[in-house]
């Protein structure tokens, strides 16, 4: 009799067993698909980074303020994170997913509260329909406190997430004080709101898929954390929701994707919105996609900045842990859009 072997992670489905059909788990309702024909194909704000340190800061700041109302979404670029660290986070994470499968799966671990682990879909302990997508996430600050946990091989592995991670937090900060500034704060308000700090990242893995109108990489969510900086291959994927259409977000060479979080939403009481966006797949190629999620450490109390509460815009949200909202995240499985519903003021 032959043995089926159930597979852990979604890309030794697709590249060993060679399935020629979306496995019924993976499949959504009719009403819940990604309807790819209706989607639009436009552009978020291009902003310059590099007026941010001189002169000209004012009006960089008034795009970001505008870019982060108008849309939740712009790229940047002279973003000062060097290309040749891109290149090797991007080359590394490709080389960890060609890895074989056992070599692999000595990362697996289905649990959200590890603070490294390979996956796949989302949750799949709480999920009921899976998504077309594998994950290594890892906590990458402070640091040290993570680095020993990280895969070693590939062999360059940790040396390249950690130059990556370490320049990228860099341009999370600029942007954090940016933003606060925009909001009329003072510069370094939100990011004395963050505890400790912490930063999180995952390394996307979308496989080819064969019927990429039944389910999702990523269905539409907002994202928990703070600010999101999205580092993507050349493979589309990325769509973002506005003005009630799905509007793809195709991938410009040496940008990065910023997207405001929950977090920021909170803070800013309403005044930047956390934006749904979601990833689709395709038949031909597979996607790499990686975001780096900013945060507050789990013991930081977030809430609207009191300057921004008025007896005409009273506070939206109560004050909660980054803690709590961190752990209604992970359990929900992605079946609400957001949590926000969840710490609305009474
Ligand atoms: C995410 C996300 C988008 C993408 O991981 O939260 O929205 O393009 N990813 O992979
Ligand atoms: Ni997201």
């Amino acid at each position: 009799m032959a043995t089926i072997t159930k597979r852990l992670l979604l890309s030794d489905l697709v590249s060993t067993d060679k399935i020629d059909q979306v496995p019924s788990n993976y499949i959504r309702p009719i009403t819940q698909r990604p309807n790819l024909q209706s989607v639009v194909h436009d552009s978020i704000p291009l902003i310059d980074l590099h007026n941010l340190f001189g002169p000209n800061r004012g009006q960089v700041i008034d795009q970001i303020g505008r870019a982060c109302r108008d849309y939740g979404f712009f790229q940047v670029k002279n973003h000062s994170v060097p290309e040749l660290t891109i290149s090797n986070m991007m080359q590394t994470t490709r080389d960890f997913f060609n890895l074989p499968e056992q070599e692999r799966l000595k990362n697996y671990s289905d649990d959200p509260q590890k603070t490294t682990r390979l996956s796949t879909s989302f949750n799949v302990r709480t999920e009921k329909v899976a998504n077309w997508r594998d994950y290594l996430r890892l906590h990458c600050y402070p640091i040290e406190n993570f680095v020993h946990e990280w895969p070693t091989n590939p062999t360059s592995f940790r040396a390249h997430v950690a130059e990556y991670c370490t320049s990228v937090r860099g341009l999370a900060v600029q942007l954090i004080e940016a933003i606060s500034e925009s909001l009329g704060l003072e510069k370094e308000y939100i990011g004395r709101q963050l505890g400790k700090h912490a930063q999180h990242m995952a390394l996307n893995y979308y496989p080819p898929c064969p019927q990429p109108d039944l389910t999702y990489g990523l269905p539409g969510h907002t994202d928990l954390n703070l600010i999101t900086i999205l580092l993507q291959d050349q493979v589309p994927g990325l769509q973002v929701w506005r003005n009630g259409h799905w509007v793809a977000v195709d991938p410009v060479p040496n940008t990065f994707i910023i997207n405001i979080g929950d977090q920021i939403q909170v803070m800013s009481n309403d005044k930047y919105k956390s934006v749904l966006h979601r990833a689709v797949v395709n038949c031909d190629k597979e996607r790499i996609s990686i975001p780096t999620f900013y945060c507050p450490s789990p013991e930081a109390v977030i809430g609207p900045a009191p300057e921004l509460v008025t007896d005409d815009e009273p506070a939206v949200y109560m004050q909660f842990t980054y803690e709590e909202y961190y752990e209604k995240f992970w359990n929900r499985g992605l079946a609400t859009e957001s949590c926000l519903d969840m710490f609305m003021a009474t």
